[in-house]
């Protein structure tokens, strides 16, 4: 079995929502709640979920952008929770990150060489040449033309413009690569480009990804492993086969049913959420609720090898 690379031990992340005139403390959106994960190395876990339930939040706190208000974040055996922004350098090496909008991540002022040329800031005693060598090889690796480098972004189209910001992820030979909606924006054949790409990557480079998408469909094409989410919890985690075959989550079975269109909905439940209800996360939506579910939050359990569920009456589709 491959070595863990990335393991998430109860992590939280609290927002207090201020309201009114004073900006009085109104409670709080639990965007992650009690999250335990774990990546293993050449592994894809995909993080699905709706729009508002956590997967960008968890993202950030992975990467130390934002703190995490507890829990423990273990990178190659290594405690990353309480390290200082200066020990952490050498740890974000390895941590990268491509966003959903490469358009608002690569800055317009800027030719694609400076935006590459930008992420060499990992390697301070390299030289000019030596730079710009290794410019032109990311290029090639996500084949675009060597003349795109003297170009700015907004002479590229939005798929292209994801592989700018590939190449760029990649200046420090990450070993694990959040990709944080990074197709979503792109039409599906030009999405069906860059996850062939990432693939390749993949092979050619050993990267491991963690794929947060709110789409099934696009999850299904790259990832091993997927993880649902629901307001900020870990509802059920399997490989991406035997989620499909046999989900055992009612809110899973329902992001593969139907389609999803409930972003509204979602923050009228996160305002639920934000209630001191002791029950389960998905309880106002669920079919199968019963009264203990408003009462006891379902812990998330091994149902078989390698198949886990937060739920009290999972549901079981296999004959
Ligand atoms: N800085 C912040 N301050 C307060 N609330 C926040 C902040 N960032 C996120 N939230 C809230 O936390 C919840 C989770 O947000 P997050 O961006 O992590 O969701 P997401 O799953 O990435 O959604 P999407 O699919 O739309 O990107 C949302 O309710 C959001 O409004
Ligand atoms: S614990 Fe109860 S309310 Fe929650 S998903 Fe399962 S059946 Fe539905
Ligand atoms: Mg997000």
């Amino acid at each position: 079995m491959q070595e863990t690379i990335l393991e998430l031990k109860n992590i939280k992340k609290h927002y207090p929502i201020k309201r009114g005139f004073l900006k009085r403390s109104a409670g709080f959106v639990r965007a992650v709640d009690n999250v335990d994960l774990s990546i293993r190395k050449g592994e894809n876990l995909g993080l699905v979920g709706e729009s508002g339930c956590g997967k960008t939040t968890l993202a950030r706190v992975i990467l130390k952008l934002i703190e995490a208000d507890s829990g423990r974040i273990i990178f190659r055996s290594n405690d990353i929770t309480a390290l200082s922004n200066r020990r952490m350098r050498s740890i974000r090496k390895n941590l990268q990150i491509v966003f959903q909008d490469p358009f608002s991540s690569l800055d317009p002022r800027f030719t694609v060489r400076n935006i590459i040329k930008e992420a060499f800031i990992f390697f301070p005693d390299w030289d000019k040449n030596k730079i710009e060598s290794r410019i032109e090889e990311l290029i090639a690796t996500v084949i675009l033309p060597k003349d795109s480098l003297g170009r700015y972004p907004y002479e590229f189209s939005g798929g292209e413009r994801q592989r700018i910001a590939i190449a760029r992820s990649l200046v420090s030979n990450p070993e694990l690569l959040i990709l944080d909606e990074a197709v979503s924006s792109l039409d599906v054949i030009v999405q069906a480009q860059i996850l062939e790409l990432l693939k390749d990557l993949q092979k050619r480079l050993g990267l491991t990804y963690l794929f947060i998408s709110h789409n099934l469909r696009i999850i299904r094409k790259i990832c091993s492993q997927v993880a649902v989410m629901y307001l900020g919890k870990i509802v059920e985690k399997a490989s991406t086969e035997e989620l499909f075959n046999n989900p055992l989550h009612p809110y899973t079975d329902l992001l593969l049913t139907a389609a999803i269109k409930f972003k509204a909905e979602v923050k009228k439940e996160i305002s639920a959420s934000t209630d001191s209800f002791g029950g389960c996360c998905f309880y106002p939506r669920c079919n199968l609720r019963q009264h203990i579910c408003k009462q006891q939050e379902p812990p998330l359990k091994e149902l078989s090898p390698g198949h886990f569920v937060a739920c009290h009456f999972p549901i079981n589709k296999k004959p």
